[in-house]
């Protein structure tokens, strides 16, 4: 770390509680945030790690509806859900807290009531919509119409889901309220607005000049922003759910949840040194002193928060020290299609757990080896496997697991003695003598993709040396070579242990155990004399194990089936084809008669074949709908309409004359039409 810095603030963005986390969420944000973290207190450095759930906000007030329960309610589930799941992964924060506790909202009005004294802000009148039946303006999320770019409904007011278009709630075509049906109309309201443009100097010398070593993402969209005019932002809402405004003037309007939110991170810091001053100090400290360094970590979609708008905040109070960096990740998709909460496109970490009990360290591997750092990347469950099967347990867990066995079998569980080292024993070790140094560069500088392969490449080293020096087969000639290969392999795990713990912290645990490591020091990395000729170790256990093709072909066939039901739950229908006229109309003779018999075609997996009363002496109709009707006697007894005029085909050997109308769906599945009221079989149908 820079001299200039004594100690570092690690916030991680806050999760919005109003649904579960997904893989998403911990490989954009989380695990690198806790690999981070989590190095550092390796090496022994004054750090603190803020996390928490974000409460407010229009979306956790729709899910309340929806459910007819109170938006508390939602964040109470989520936010004990959430919080449960990071646990469980290992993320570790010294505090996770939320922003409905009383030391945030207080905190959070007196951040804005200190920038409205200091005539920080603006208040402008605009208009809005408001919904006269439900009395209250709309949030852009309330109000639903036509997209103005793909003329798909129910598009939203700030964004069509469709076509992916920006919106702006005005640019509806037909709006109406979600809350009650109603057309809003336009009514005048008042909002505070902080005013970016008058920050925008700064900004631009601060990021564009000063800090040219942000992760080229995070610079590039800076940029774009800072390069057009910044624009006054309303950072109040018309709202029931949130912070009241501190204001005079202002009832029935909350802190935008924009505003309230980063604040979060110094409420929850406050929070945690005013439960243990003894170990954390005045919270002041980690917000406010020039020698602490503030990192962000974040997904790409809340950069300009974090870089333009929070800063543009702080600085405006005037007390606080602005972020020195801000990693931010891409995207992670899953098998090829972005991740949706509201489609259910997504891998849920209370889910995971179920599935894979105690494969917490093998998600937080792939997550990582995977991580979207500069680009947009993919999960998929077949490289989940395969990176779990050919590097962690063929890699690493077996290479431990050889030198822990072995030790067990010919020294009975003892560090046996190194009293001479052949050149290749040397050349090995001169392979990780900088592991150190190399995996400090990277993870300085927030390549945590790169420095886990560094940490894989050290298992690499071990497992080769094990390869080549075959103690196994030594050990029938040369016991004081089999030991000095023993020795040097332990050394070598007692490394892996301590360079795997920021990435892999269960199995690190494991290990360090199992070697029964007394120091336990990034500072030691490197070292060869980690464990002591004469160490009792601990019995071996394996440290990852091997996945099932079963495992995984049943994860693939979950996704299967959610794509099927979204296809069916976003299929819109053609548009109308060509025109026709009466006369095209009236060349097809459609009747109504009753099914009398119905089945399968042998051989055939398509055809049912029909019997019906035509009214006119029966006939016989083959039909291509036997998947959608597995027991084709539901369909005995009822009345159907069908093509009476058409030429007669022979199909399988038998006549078909006619054919049954019936209507598709998206997923293929086909419904045979029938009329609403028994009508006489041959009637017409026109
Ligand atoms: N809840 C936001 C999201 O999930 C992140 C908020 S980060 C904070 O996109 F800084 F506002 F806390
Ligand atoms: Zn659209």
């Amino acid at each position: 770390m820079d001299k200039k810095f004594k100690r570092t603030t690690v916030t991680s963005a806050l999760p919005y509680a109003n649904g579960p986390v997904h893989i998403g969420h911990l490989a954009g944000v989380y695990v690198p945030a806790d690999i981070y973290v989590r190095y550092l207190r390796l090496k022994g450095e004054d750090v603190i790690f803020i996390g928490g759930s974000d409460e407010h906000g229009v979306p956790v007030t729709i899910r309340a509806k929806k459910e007819g329960i109170t938006p508390q309610d939602v964040v109470d589930r989520y936010h004990k859900i959430i919080k449960d799941s990071f646990k469980e992964f290992g993320i570790s924060f010294d505090i996770y807290s939320r922003t409905t506790s009383n030391v945030h909202h207080k905190l959070a009005s007196d951040f804005f009531r200190t920038l409205y004294d200091k005539g920080e802000f603006i208040e402008k009148s605009c208009e809005q919509y408001y919904d006269e039946e439900a009395k209250q303006f709309l949030a852009d999320r309330y109000i639903v119409g036509e997209c103005p770019r793909c003329h798909a409904q129910g598009a939203y007011g700030d964004q069509c889901e469709k076509c992916g278009s920006t919106l702006s709630p005005e640019e509806l075509i037909n709006p109406v309220s979600k809350l009650s049906g109603a057309k809003p109309v336009k009514k005048e309201t008042k909002h505070w607005f902080l005013p970016l443009n008058k920050h925008q100097d700064w900004l631009k010398k601060w990021i564009l000049e000063d800090h040219k070593e942000w992760r080229s993402n995070v610079y590039g969209q800076c940029k774009s922003w800072l390069d057009m005019d910044l624009l006054p932002r309303a950072v109040t809402r018309d709202l029931e759910w949130g912070i009241p405004v501190p204001v005079e003037g202002a009832e029935g309007k909350v802190l935008y949840v924009w505003f309230d939110a980063p604040i979060g991170y110094i409420s929850n810091t406050k929070e945690l040194c005013d439960a243990n001053p003894e170990k954390y100090g005045k919270w002041e400290k980690w917000w406010k002193e020039e020698d602490t360094r503030l990192i962000h970590f974040i997904g790409k979609d809340n950069i300009v928060f974090h870089c333009i708008v929070f800063p543009a905040m702080l600085k405006a109070e005037g007390s606080y020290i602005l972020p020195d960096n801000v990693p931010s990740n891409e995207f992670l998709n899953l098998e090829g299609d972005k991740i949706s909460t509201s489609r259910n496109w997504a891998v849920w970490l209370n889910e995971y757990l179920v599935d894979f009990p105690g494969k917490q360290d093998t998600l937080r591997y792939v997550l990582t080896a995977n991580a979207p750092e500069t680009k947009d990347n993919d999960f998929t469950w077949k490289d989940f496997q395969a990176r779990n099967n050919n590097e962690l347990v063929a890699i690493y867990g077996n290479f431990v697991n050889r030198a822990l066995v072995l030790t067990q079998k010919y020294f009975d569980g003892h560090v046996p003695a190194l009293n001479e080292m052949t050149d290749y024993d040397k050349a090995t070790l001169q392979e990780f003598a900088d592991v150190k140094e190399r995996l400090e560069q990277l993870l300085d500088n927030f390549k945590f993709r790169d420095a886990q392969k560094e940490a894989m490449n050290l298992a690499r080293i071990g497992n080769k040396y094990l390869a080549e020096t075959e103690p196994w087969k030594l050990s029938k000639t040369d016991m004081e070579r089999t030991a000095a290969i023993l020795h040097i392999a332990l050394q070598i795990a007692a490394n892996l242990a301590i360079a795997f713990e920021p990435f892999l912290p269960f199995s690190s645990e494991k290990l360090r155990q199992m070697l029964n490591m007394s120091s336990f020091e990034w500072n030691n990395l490197g070292r060869i004399d980690l464990l002591k000729t004469g160490d009792q170790l601990e019995k071996p256990e394996l440290l990852f194990e091997k996945i099932e093709d079963e495992a995984i072909d049943g994860q693939i066939q979950r996704l299967e089936r959610i794509k099927k039901e979204n296809e069916v739950s976003n299929w819109q229908p053609e548009p109308i084809h060509g025109e026709s006229t009466i006369d095209d109309f009236s060349k097809l003779d459609i009747r109504v008669g009753t099914v009398l018999e119905c089945q399968k075609v042998k051989k055939s997996d398509k055809l049912l074949q029909f019997k019906i009363d035509d009214g006119l002496g029966g006939r016989t109709i083959l039909s291509g709908i036997a998947k959608s009707y597995p027991d084709p006697q539901e369909l005995v007894g009822k009345q159907i309409c069908f093509v009476a005029n058409f030429p007669v085909r022979k199909m399988m050997g038998i006549e078909s004359q006619g054919m049954i109308l019936s209507a598709v769906n998206a997923d293929g599945n086909l419904s045979v039409i029938t009329p609403s009221r028994t009508i006489a079989n041959g009637a017409e149908v026109g």
